[in-house]
């Protein structure tokens, strides 16, 4: 009887196994279609593929051995076995931007399950269809009303003052920390109204922090894992902006003054579900929090291996503040002097590669040049591979802001911020935080890291050490 069992179980895990190497294995049967092929390149393991060797850490300014190995072997387009997907990688800038244009025809957005999870169904950034155009649509005219109103900026430069003023009596700073309270601060005041000292800044950051280490974890709903408490996370934080847009609603009739923030618009909107007005706000916090504070980082860390550009920076932020007076806001004619800045910013996105690559997925059977992309396979167009083209860019692997004197900011080798109907909706947002931070950090300190410390892509980027600064004061 128990002999029946045993070897029952065993024929069981037998077949499964079977089962699973097939399943890995068959997209290959259709190696060639109409005259096409899919792609070079290998499958590797059964059920994991290659996902292990793709999300080997490496400084975000290089290409990591996984694509430099996979790239010589079998050319800037190949076919791997990543997140339980057959996938083709592209780091050729043709096809990654054939990729991006073609959103919703050909390819669509597909971020692997658990995301879907943590950000829940109706989140922009894994909507895709009427929904995502619906969620877009509101998302582009709340950026547009919100830019044109002067608080917009002023926050910014308030926000980043009073950071700044926090180091006066600091030697050192843990410079990520900094920039992640100073551009969560902007974006909950931005979206939400929400003050620094507003005790519900504190309760939502608080939530972020384990929503977004949740995000990155192994998505095992078990209740203390990472990946639960991120799930729990999310819904406290859905349940305090539920709150506070009850709050406004209730004193919508008072005298009061309107807030100037997306979330009185976002009220306004009838094309959104209340789910999605919560979503929405979660989508900007997340959007606008984590990308932005490391874009910072990797300015500050590169900078300070680059004596020229900073002394450049500080005396072009000089220029724009004499023209003021000293306690001027700063407004939009002023960020467009700021040109040095806006390369150095340009630069920082290219050499330090924010975002690696997107996750996508072909709705048909898609031909590329003698490439055939089969229906429902993941496509993984990677940003850093061509950033880092030493035939896209020349001395690719060196941090050269002037290039961007004379290189075009929009072309289609360089997508920092992703394109087509899917490209970022905060870019700008993000820059000019970045800009306006600078104005004061330039004029007001010098820096020099504790230890050497490069930007790794995990493949999400992060200095792991948090960028320790020792700050020398020098007066404006
Ligand atoms: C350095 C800063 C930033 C970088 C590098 C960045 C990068 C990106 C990229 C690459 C995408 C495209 C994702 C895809 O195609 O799947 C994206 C989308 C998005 N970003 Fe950003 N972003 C930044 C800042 C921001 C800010 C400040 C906000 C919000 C205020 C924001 C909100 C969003 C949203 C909502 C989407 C989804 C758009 C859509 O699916 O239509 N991002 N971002």
């Amino acid at each position: 009887m128990a002999g029946g069992f045993w070897l029952a179980l065993l024929i069981g895990i037998v077949g499964l196994l079977l089962s699973l190497i097939l399943n890995h294995f068959m997209p290959l049967l259709i190696l060639l279609r109409q005259g096409h092929m899919i792609p070079r390149g290998s499958f590797g393991w059964p059920i994991s593929g290659e996902t292990l060797g793709f999300l080997q850490p490496h400084p975000s300014k290089s290409l990591g051995a996984f694509l430099q190995d996979h790239c010589s072997r079998y050319g800037k387009v190949f076919r791997s076995h990543l997140f339980f997907s057959p996938t083709v990688v592209s780091c050729d800038q043709e096809l990654n931007y054939f990729i991006l244009q073609n959103e919703g025809k050909l390819f669509q957005c597909s971020y692997p399950k658990p995301i879907h999870g943590i950000l829940g169904s109706v989140s922009m950034l894994v909507a895709v269809g009427d929904t995502h155009k619906r969620l877009r649509n509101a998302a582009l005219s709340l950026v547009s009303i919100t830019k044109s109103k002067p608080e917009f900026l002023n926050d910014i430069e308030g926000i980043a003052i009073q950071i700044l003023d926090s180091w006066k009596d600091k030697k050192q700073v843990m410079f990520c920390e900094e920039a992640r309270k100073f551009t969560f601060n902007v974006i909950v005041k931005q979206v939400l109204g929400l003050t620094p000292a507003d005790p519900k800044t504190a309760k939502i950051l608080e939530d972020f922090r384990t929503f977004m280490k949740g995000l990155i974890s192994l998505p095992l709903y078990v209740p203390g894992t990472p990946y639960a408490k991120a799930v729990q996370a999310r819904s406290r934080i859905s349940s305090t902006v539920q709150a506070i847009i009850e709050e406004r609603r209730r004193n919508a009739g008072s005298l009061t003054r309107k807030s100037s923030d997306f979330l009185e618009i976002l009220l306004g909107v009838d094309t959104l579900s209340e789910e999605e007005k919560v979503s929405f706000v979660l989508d900007s916090l997340l959007g606008g929090y984590e990308t932005t504070s490391l874009l910072m980082s990797m300015v500050v860390h590169f900078l300070g291996h680059s004596p020229t550009a900073l002394e450049q920076l500080k005396v072009e932020h000089q220029n724009v503040r004499s023209m003021k007076e000293q306690d001027d806001y700063l407004n939009w004619e002023d960020y467009r002097k700021m040109e040095f800045t806006q390369d150095v910013i340009n630069e920082a996105l290219r050499y330090g590669n924010v975002v690696k690559f997107v996750h996508r997925k072909a709705l048909r059977d898609v031909k590329f040049r003698d490439y055939l992309i089969p229906s429902g396979w993941k496509v993984l167009p990677v940003f850093t591979a061509v950033h880092l083209d030493s035939s896209m860019h020349a001395n690719s692997l060196r941090f050269y802001p002037w290039r961007w004197e004379t290189q075009d900011q929009t072309s289609k080798k360089f997508t920092p911020f992703g394109g087509g109907s899917r490209c970022c909706p905060g870019s700008e947002l993000a820059k000019v935080e970045v800009a306006f931070f600078l104005h004061y950090l330039v004029r007001s300190f010098r820096w020099r890291p504790e230890s050497i410390e490069e930007p790794m892509a995990y493949p999400f980027v992060e200095f792991s050490k948090g960028l320790l600064l020792n700050l020398d004061h020098c007066s404006i």
